[in-house]
């Protein structure tokens, strides 16, 4: 089976949004976390941007060393330089080279004519190339670049001596079918190209980042971009935990692998949080607080008779503590039951038809029922049902 390599950039693309900035001790935190997890490549950041950033690239260099270490740089000679000192510690370097390469970029951003961009690009790709083993070439702006000298620009940086060809839809304008489309369209262009891959790497402006990158993936790409928790420029980067379980789980659909330990992503995510100190969407896929948590009671029924009917990926092969059966307004009485067994009570039929009522009437008013309220709604019952009928029993589990 082929395998797609993950690459990841939440110490770069992902800590260059806002609120998201991480110093050199975090960065290298993070890093012996991603390194556990298995990415392929940690893209530690941009050194040009800051001294700060280039020894926080640098200490990830030095620390890291079952993983590649990435380095950003515009194509321009201080960019490459600092980059490749930042690198100079890694065990496996990789020198990423970017330039815009669409009309709207060249034209107001970088004041630039299409050859001058080429001759940039040849040029950077090729000094780095005489200086480190490994150059990944990024045209920014790809999905809106014309297609055809999309492609002359990819033949030229891999003439150049780029082995990784990054087709990024920086605006996170496209579209899958689209973006797949584009894929192919390089890679025929680059034809019988060993040694090259493609690499998709996508953001979220539409909400199909990882659609995109999963439909690059179908077209050819073999080295994914994203970062942990989807963090990254404006509306976020593909979310790794995303692609990857998508990829594991519908494995029969891609025929393609990765290298991630998935017992790893809800740690490395939680970790993520702890240090930017900004929390997950509870909604959010894999690792989100409700991606594992079930209220309406038809849905916890089915849980509680076989989780497959509502789970498609089980919360332990994804390191999540376990799955919540919630006990909300909307909780049927096998939830309730079950939540009750395992605080160690088991109810009558009789007993537990009152207690659910009450738990139903205050769910109905404080909307989620902890277990130090479902206790006390339990007691008050109890207690009740006794003085009124001095025999009814319940029994303690354990
Ligand atoms: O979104 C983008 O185009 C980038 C490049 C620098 C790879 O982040
Ligand atoms: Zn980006």
């Amino acid at each position: 089976m082929e395998r797609v390599h993950i690459f990841d950039t939440t110490l770069r693309d992902g800590e260059q949004s806002p609120g998201f900035s991480m110093n050199r001790q975090e960065k290298r935190r993070l890093a012996r976390q991603l390194e556990e997890l298995g990415v392929d490549i940690i893209e530690a950041g941009f050194p040009i941007a800051s001294p700060g950033d280039l020894e926080g690239v640098r200490a990830v260099a030095r620390d890291v060393r079952r993983c590649r270490v990435a380095a950003l740089a515009r194509a321009k000679l201080v960019d490459v330089e600092a980059a490749l000192r930042a690198l100079e510690p890694a065990a496996q370097p990789r020198l990423h080279i970017f330039l815009a390469t669409s009309d709207l970029h060249l034209h107001y951003k970088l004041r630039m004519s299409r050859s001058e961009a080429l001759e940039a690009i040849v040029s950077m790709v090729s000094y780095g190339r005489a200086r480190c083993p490994e150059v990944e070439f990024s045209a920014e702006d790809a999905s809106r670049t014309e297609a055809d000298f999309l492609c002359a620009v990819m033949s030229a940086a891999a003439e150049a001596g780029a082995s990784i060809l990054n087709i990024p839809d920086t605006t996170g304008y496209s579209v899958p079918e689209e973006y797949g489309e584009l894929f192919r369209r390089v890679r025929q262009r680059l034809g019988n190209a060993d040694g090259l891959t493609l690499s998709a790497h996508c953001h979220d402006d539409l909400g199909l980042a990882v659609a995109n990158s999963l439909a690059a993936v179908r077209a050819g790409a073999r080295q994914v971009e994203c970062t942990i928790n989807g963090i990254g420029e404006r509306a976020g980067n593909a979310s790794l935990e995303e692609i990857v379980v998508a990829l594991a789980v519908r494995q029969a659909s891609f025929g393609v692998n990765t290298n991630i330990r998935l017992n790893q992503i809800y740690a490395t995510s939680r970790l993520l949080s702890e240090i930017t100190g900004v929390a997950v969407p509870p909604n959010k896929a894999v690792v989100g607080a409700n991606a594992f948590a079930h209220e309406a009671g038809i849905h916890q029924d089915g849980i509680i008779k076989n989780p497959l009917t509502y789970e498609i990926i089980p919360p332990e092969a994804v390191g999540v503590p376990g799955r919540q059966l919630v006990l909300g307004k909307h909780s049927g009485r096998n939830a309730l039951r079950a939540r009750l067994k395992e605080l160690g009570y088991e109810l009558s039929d009789v007993e537990l038809a009152e207690c659910y009522r009450e738990v139903i009437a205050l769910a109905d008013a404080t909307k989620k029922i902890t277990n130090h309220q479902l206790l006390t709604t339990l007691h008050k019952v109890l207690r009740r049902r006794r003085a009124a009928v001095p025999a009814a029993q319940s029994v303690a589990v354990s």
